[in-house]
This record gives C-alpha cells, structure tokens and sequence, in this order.
C-alpha cells in the first residue's frame, strides 16, 4: 500500500478537530497556542460535570507545572488532586499503573471523574491507560509538555505500558477529550529532550508528507535554535497530520501503521538498550537505518535517503546504532515486535519521501547486514 497525505502548512489554525467518523461522540479538539495552559479550568467546566480531577504527572513535571494547575483548578471550585511518579521511561510499567489506580480507589474515584495526563510521553501513555482501565474507562484530558507528546503521542488514543518482554504491549485506544498543546511550556525542556521530539516530526513528515519534510529542511536551523514560531508551526503541520491519520484509521487496520515508519528498528534499540537511550534518539536511528535498508531493496533513491540521514544530522539527532547495543538483544526484540508475523519482522518503508509502504517483508540477508 502506498499512501501519501498533505499537512496545510500555511493556514495553520488554533484548534484543530479530530473527527471520529464511526463515534461522533468521541470527537475532540485540539488547542495549539502560547499561554493555552492558564484556560485549562475553563476548558474542564466545558467538557461538562466532572465531579473530580485528578492529575495525573511525573516527579519533573509536579514542581513547574502540576502545583500551580492544582492551585487554579482549585480556584475556580473543582476538587482536584495531584499523583505523581517518579520520571523517565523506567516508570511506564505495570506496578505503577497499579500504584495509580490504587490511590484513584482509595480517593472514591468514579465513571464521572476526569483524569489530566500532564507530562510527556510516559505520563500521557500511563495516566491514559490508567484512565482507559479504571472503572472500565473514564474521560481524560491530554497536556503534552515534552515536543514529542505535543507533535505526537497526546494525539490519537493510544495508550499504555511496557512490559519486560518489549514496548507498548499491553495498552488500549482511549481517546482523549481534548488536547491542550501549549509551546510555552517546552521552554524549561533540556537540550536534549527537546530534539529527541524532533525526531517524530521527522518521522510523520518523512512518512506522509514530503512538503512538511522541505519544510523541516528549510527551518532546521531555526527549529536548532529552538524558534518558538517555527516551531509551532512544525508542532501544528504535525499534530494536523495525525489527526488525519487518527480520522481514517483510528484502529490502526492500515494508514495509521505509516506512522510506525523508523519504529520497527528503533522499538528493538529501545528495547536492546534497556530504555538507557530516549524514544526519539531510538527513532532516529531506526528512521536513517530503515532509509538505508529501503534503498537497499531498490525502493528509495539514494539521494532521498541521504536526505533523510543529512536532516537527522542537522537537528543533532543520532543516525547510526549505539556502540554499546547488544546485538542479541536487539535480535530477539526485533523478533518479538508486534509488526512481525512468523516470517520476520515487517516493516514500514520509504518509496520516496513523504510516501511509505507498510508491511514489507525485509530480506534476512538485509536484516544480517545491520549485525556485521
Ligand atoms: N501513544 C503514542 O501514540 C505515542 C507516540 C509516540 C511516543 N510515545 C511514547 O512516549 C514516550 C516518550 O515520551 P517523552 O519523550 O515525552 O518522554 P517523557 O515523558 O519521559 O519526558 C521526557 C523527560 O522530560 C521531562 N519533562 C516533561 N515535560 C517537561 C517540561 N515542560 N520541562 C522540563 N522537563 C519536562 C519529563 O519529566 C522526563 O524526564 C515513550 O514511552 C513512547 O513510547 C507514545
Ligand atoms: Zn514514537
């Protein structure tokens, strides 16, 4: 299947719907602009009687974020927590889902609570699935604070946790009720945190778009300075694309599995290096890498690979694998991904920028090359 989708660059709008064909009712919107944080309030008194809110962040997020969205829910009348976890992505497993939902029963949470996942990627993945489960499922509201939580993971329902045999096992789609992308808060991001975002913009832009990708190549200097119009406008052309996405295959049955594109090397990096390297960094490898191994088989013109690789590069993203990978490690989590089928892991590649073909089969001849 080869697909192909255009972000509008140039009319980029504050809000922007996704729009669920099948449950209309789970339809939701997403806010995109400076300050959108201090509505939040408003926006919870919005989405209807919620008798209590609990947010739901990390150990890093609590102090900057967390207290003072406590204080001004507070504020305008609403009975709200705070839980947090300790940061990083050690803590997307089952015992502190369990921890969560414990102290959820223990406050009297019910079906008509709301849950705000304000954080990253972890903190949106683990308080959705916490969300998604407790109770049978509950409404949560999405605040991404990394790049990469604002540009992807806060949009599209999945959720979920690791488990000791490979990433994102066990989870569920539970979309959220809103989305509110504020860039200001990505200002106390460190360096690192904040290219390690880039690279899944890189990823849906080189999977589906191949203006956005020009687009990329053009600002990548100003997106390395960390230009905040630039950026907005890359988190916008982003977050509109997988909302597309999420619009024609919520489930993940075809277009969706585009936005794996990178994944299938960089889950089995993740996972070969015991998470003591960041999803985006993964990525990036796992994008150059899978470049490489779509010009190998005649599918991406060498040109347009090197691109790929030269833009990582530019946005001071890693490209090849790490020196301390275990290489049987990353055999066996390449083995157990969730993409492959018996016949060897499928793969999400390029057959030119902005284009891919899901669910190819890659030649173990290739797949030995990356070992040599
Ligand atoms: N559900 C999806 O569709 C989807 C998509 C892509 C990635 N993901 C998941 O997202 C996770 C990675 O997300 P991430 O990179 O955001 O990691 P993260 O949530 O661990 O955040 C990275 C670090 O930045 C800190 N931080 C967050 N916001 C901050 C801020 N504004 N200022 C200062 N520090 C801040 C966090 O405390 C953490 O230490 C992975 O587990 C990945 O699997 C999910
Ligand atoms: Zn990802």
């Amino acid at each position: 299947v080869y697909i192909e989708l255009n972000s509008n660059l140039h009319t980029m709008q504050n809000t922007i719907q996704v729009r669920l064909p099948l449950r209309q009712d789970r339809s939701y919107a997403i806010t995109l602009a400076e300050g959108t944080l201090d509505s939040l309030p408003a926006l919870c008194s919005s989405l209807g009687k919620h008798r209590a809110i609990f947010i739901i962040t990390d150990s890093t997020v609590a102090p900057l974020y967390g207290r003072p969205l406590l204080r001004s829910l507070t504020e305008h009348g609403f009975h709200a927590v705070m839980l947090d976890f300790p940061a990083g992505e050690h803590s997307k497993n089952a015992s502190i889902a369990l921890a969560l939902q414990s102290r959820l029963l223990e406050l009297k949470v019910r079906r008509d609570s709301l849950v705000i996942a304000l954080g990253g990627g972890v903190v949106g993945d683990v308080a959705g699935y916490v969300a998604a489960t407790i109770l049978r499922g509950i409404d949560f509201v999405q605040v991404p604070t990394t790049v990469l939580a604002q540009v992807d993971s806060s949009v599209g329902g999945k959720v979920g946790i690791d488990h000791p045999l490979g990433k994102n096992l066990i989870g569920a789609f539970h979309q959220p009720r809103a989305v509110i992308i504020d860039p200001f808060v990505l200002r106390t991001l460190s360096a690192a945190e904040y290219r390690n975002g880039l690279a899944e913009i890189v990823k849906i832009a080189a999977a589906l778009d191949r203006n956005l990708f020009r687009a990329l190549e053009q600002n990548a200097d100003a997106l390395r300075r960390r230009d905040l119009a630039a950026l907005k406008r890359m988190i916008g052309a982003s977050v509109s694309l997988k909302a597309a996405v999420v619009e024609r295959d919520e489930r993940e049955a075809g277009l969706r599995k585009a936005l794996n594109l990178g994944h299938t090397i960089g889950h089995a990096v993740e996972s070969a290096m015991q998470y003591r390297i960041r999803h985006g960094e993964a990525v990036a490898i796992g994008l150059a890498i899978e470049a490489r191994i779509a010009q190998q088989m005649g599918l991406l013109p060498e040109n347009e690979c090197l691109r790929v690789k030269s833009l990582l590069k530019r946005l001071k993203l890693p490209t090849a694998l790490p020196g301390k990978l275990s290489k049987h490690r990353f055999g066996s989590a390449l083995a157990i991904d969730k993409k492959s089928d018996g016949v060897g892991p499928r793969f999400v590649l390029l057959g030119r920028i902005g284009t891919s073909v899901i669910g190819t089969p890659v030649p173990q001849s290739l797949i030995a090359r990356l070992f040599a």
